[in-house]
């Protein structure tokens, strides 16, 4: 199969799962034209950077942080949203890369995280049934047989609010909001109103006598642009591969195709079969490509997919982004890490410690923290095991007060879950329990330095 020819329409020769089916189709078919002829979103130039970046994952000289809603909504599209999350990412950022000291790669699920793979094609409510909501770029949210059609334009506004997201984000990340100052402040605030706040303490407190430090010695944000600027990156599953072929371009230095609907794509749980469309689409564009793995992958299949999406061993490529289920992580990744050394492949290995551990409660979808939390450490846990790289975590999270996973300091209950739960889609983590998430791995981070030090003294 790799070796058949690709284009950026191939996929639509294979199976494939999770396609809406318009009922305007000719009216699909015009939009995807007007699409082809819009600017990209990110370049070509930036998704190698990325890669770049990401090769240093792999082996284990940085640490990725990924994350963002799980489905991005048209209604809450706002400057604010946008800058409450782009704050609590880069506290969590500023954690992580001291507790490691190694950089973090910061990778947004944002401007462009639309599309849903959904469990059922249907909903049904008492006696209607109707196609499921899959997400803005396809249908609406509201249960009723007009807004649940899916429907071309929304393709259309998708792009409009990726671009006007991305623009914000470019603006943050290099016109000096993401200061490493203002980082640091922000993160103290947060430490202070914690109910954890002692066990926090510590570590930012250490940050905060370091900078004191780098200060006095004259590096400060005015005279250094690391510390005034941030490489930020966008991400999302690419689910709608007709809005990914129209956002597929030849980048004109490598003669080589991009997707430039985003700097990273992935491939769902759900639709990773390696001789279907999706996984067709991803092998052919040279961006960097996650995979979902569940409990469902086999070390076999994963081999082939390697095969497929990373022919040529290219670090930085491919992240396997595993997401079990706190309890099932070392019932499946041991297999998966040992396959993929056996076949000496390189990988980042991230851990979505979300989709593996949804639970239903009082009505509504829920994660309760310490699950969250059992399955990074779990992960980490293998990993040491096995001699391998605890690369990264994936994360569903707001920079909002939301209430719709249970637990972490303010130990959210079931009960508080009616306050402010407005996901479009799965329950994220609130800007308090993303950030405690980032300390809370911070241990981890530094007890996997620790006993790696001496190699590291002996590499010098
Ligand atoms: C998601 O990341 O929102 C998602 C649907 O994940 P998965 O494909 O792992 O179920
Ligand atoms: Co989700």
């Amino acid at each position: 199969m790799a070796a058949d020819r690709w284009t950026p329409e191939s996929w639509r020769a294979k199976p494939i799962q999770q396609v809406p089916t318009y009922p305007d189709a000719a009216g699909l078919v015009a939009v995807e034209k007007t699409l082809a002829g819009y600017p990209p979103l990110v370049f070509a130039g930036e998704a190698r950077k990325l890669k770049r970046a990401l090769g240093d994952v792999a082996k284990g000289h940085s640490f990725l942080l990924q994350g963002g809603d799980c489905a991005e909504s048209f209604a809450e599209h706002s400057a604010d949203n946008i800058r409450d999350f782009f704050r609590v990412f880069l506290q969590m950022a500023v954690v992580l890369t001291f507790a490691g000291a190694s950089p973090v790669v910061k990778v947004g699920r944002i401007a462009g995280q639309f599309a849903k793979p959904r469990s059922a094609p249907t909903e049904k409510r008492g006696d209607v049934e109707l196609p499921s909501y899959k997400g803005d770029i396809i249908n609406d949210i509201d249960f009723t047989p007009d807004g649940r059609m899916p429907d071309p334009r929304r393709l259309l506004e998708g792009y409009r609010q990726s671009a006007a997201t991305l623009n914000l984000l470019r603006a943050f990340a290099t016109g000096g909001y993401a200061n490493l100052e203002n980082a640091h402040r922000w993160m103290l605030s947060f430490v202070q109103d914690s109910p954890q706040s002692h066990r926090y303490r510590e570590l930012a407190d250490r940050i905060t006598e370091t900078l004191g430090f780098m200060r006095a010695i004259g590096l400060d944000a005015e005279k250094h642009q690391e510390l005034r600027a941030t490489d930020f990156y966008t991400s999302h599953e690419a689910l709608l591969l007709g809005f990914e072929q129209s956002m597929t371009r030849v980048d004109s230095t490598t003669g080589d195709y991009y997707a430039t609907s985003g700097h990273m794509l992935w491939i769902g749980d759900r639709t990773r079969q390696a001789d279907h469309g999706h996984v067709e689409y991803c092998r052919g564009v040279k961006n960097p490509i996650g995979l979902k793995c569940g409990p469902s992958l086999k070390p076999d299949d994963l081999l082939r997919l390697i095969d497929v999406l990373n022919p040529e061993d290219e670090a930085g490529r491919l992240t396997l982004i595993c997401r079990f289920g706190a309890e099932r992580v070392v019932d499946h990744l041991p297999a998966l890490i040992r396959a993929v050394k056996r076949e000496g492949r390189t990988v980042v290995w991230s851990c979505d410690p979300m989709h593996g551990n949804t639970i239903s409660a009082g009505g509504y979808k829920t994660r309760p923290f310490e699950r969250v939390m059992s399955e990074i450490r779990t992960f980490f846990a293998v990993h040491q095991a096995e001699g391998t790289n605890a690369g990264g975590v994936h994360l569903e999270m707001t920079g909002k007060n939301v209430t719709e996973c249970t637990g972490g300091a303010r130990a959210i209950s079931e009960g508080d879950l009616s306050d402010r739960y407005h996901t479009f889609c799965d329950p994220r983590l609130n800007a308090e329990q993303a950030i405690e998430v980032a300390f809370l791995i911070a241990e981890l981070l530094k007890t996997e330095r620790a006993s790696q030090a001496p190699q590291v003294h002996a590499a010098e």
